[in-house]
């Protein structure tokens, strides 16, 4: 059995395998309307959603499986304080395969640990976002024909748009892909996302203006309004880029712009009608890698094939992890996991550096 919480979790063969299947789903959807016959999906969710959440349960039913939800802590035992371990260990024993969204880092990972189905991450806080990043590769490969020598230019929140993170993790696995992340000064990337990566392949600039002619990809986000301590921020830094037409005169094209979505207001509506927009398409491909993905997960399970990531040695409680919105900064039963990456300990749900 294997657990999806990092995109890392799939190799790229595995990535080309899964975007091979979403094509035959897409072209031959009928081969597959009764692949999971039987099986059961829950969506755990602690943490709004429309896509994704509801792509992955259409992913299912297009399947032929059923699924069970629990959408919004206020309605379930989480609002009474039950912890993520025990959610996960009496809802896997309910269903075949469990994707979950919670506004902790590394909760996700946290599920992995005590689940006995697969579990996939839907979010994790402004962490990772795998199957946004699936969407993303198969959007990316229908609409330019290729994952590799691309200029991606990824503009808004890089530091709590977990999208960003997950993408710039799949993304700088194929060859000749250059970045150029685009944020203001206080929503820069954090460090982790670049840990055993190329800075070669980064450039880092305030400006739109001056990306959009290299680009080949814009990939634009929203300003992550739920993840700022400060009001007072959100406001200065809400407006930074709006991507209106006249901005896109610069552009290659053949450049696609593609955004994970919900827009509040960073892609004007008037850039809708312009073929470079995929971002609606972004969200079908969305459903069809999600039934990929379940469709390989559940095979692996019922082959009882053991999938374990090596994190390499990992230390308990040895060293603990300060990050506010780390999993094991409220969840206090959790034991701290550190592991050590490039010469710096770093806390194994979250990614941060353990100091
Ligand atoms: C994203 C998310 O939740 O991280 N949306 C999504 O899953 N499609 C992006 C966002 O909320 O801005």
């Amino acid at each position: 059995m294997r657990s999806v919480i990092d995109i890392l979790d799939l190799s790229v063969e595995e990535l080309d395998e899964l975007i091979k299947c979403a094509c035959d789903i897409i072209d031959h959807p009928e081969k597959y309307a009764k692949a999971c016959e039987g099986k059961q999906l829950a969506t755990l969710f602690y943490e709004p959603s429309t896509r994704t959440r509801m792509s992955f349960e259409s992913a299912m039913h297009y399947l032929g499986g059923n699924v069970i939800t629990m959408a919004g802590a206020a309605n379930s035992s989480v609002s009474k304080g039950e912890s993520v371990a025990d959610t996960i260990r009496v809802v896997s024993g309910y269903v075949d395969i469990i994707a979950i969204r919670h506004p902790n880092e590394g909760a996700a990972l946290v599920a992995a640990d005590y689940t006995m189905v697969p579990v996939i991450n839907g979010g994790d806080g402004g962490h990772f976002h795998p199957t946004q990043t699936l969407a993303d590769l198969l959007t990316i490969y229908k609409e330019k024909g290729h994952l590799d020598n691309l200029t991606i230019g990824l503009c808004g929140d890089l530091k709590y748009g977990r999208t960003v993170h997950s993408l710039i993790a799949a993304m700088s696995r194929y060859s000749g892909i250059k970045f150029v992340l685009i944020s203001p000064e206080e929503l820069r990337c954090p460090e982790y996302v670049f840990d055993g990566k190329d800075r070669n392949n980064f450039e880092e600039t305030v400006s739109l203006e001056e990306a959009m002619p290299k680009l080949d990809i814009l990939y634009m986000t929203r300003i992550q309004k739920e993840r700022f301590d400060c009001e007072e921020t959100y406001m200065r830094l809400k407006d930074s880029y709006i991507l209106t037409p006249d901005k896109l005169e610069t552009a290659k094209k053949d450049m696609i712009v593609m955004h994970p979505l919900p827009r509040v207001n960073e892609i004007s509506v008037a850039v809708d009608d312009d073929p470079r927009a995929v971002y609606i398409k972004q969200t079908l491909y969305g459903r069809y890698m999600r039934m990929a993905l379940i469709l390989k997960l559940l095979k692996e399970a019922e082959e009882g094939k053991e999938v374990k990531r090596d994190y390499g040695e990992v230390y308990v409680n040895k060293y603990f992890c300060k990050n506010p919105v780390c999993i094991t900064q409220h969840e206090q039963e959790l034991k701290h996991k550190a592991v050590i990456k490039n010469g710096r300990v770093k806390c194994l749900y979250c990614d941060h550096d353990i100091d």
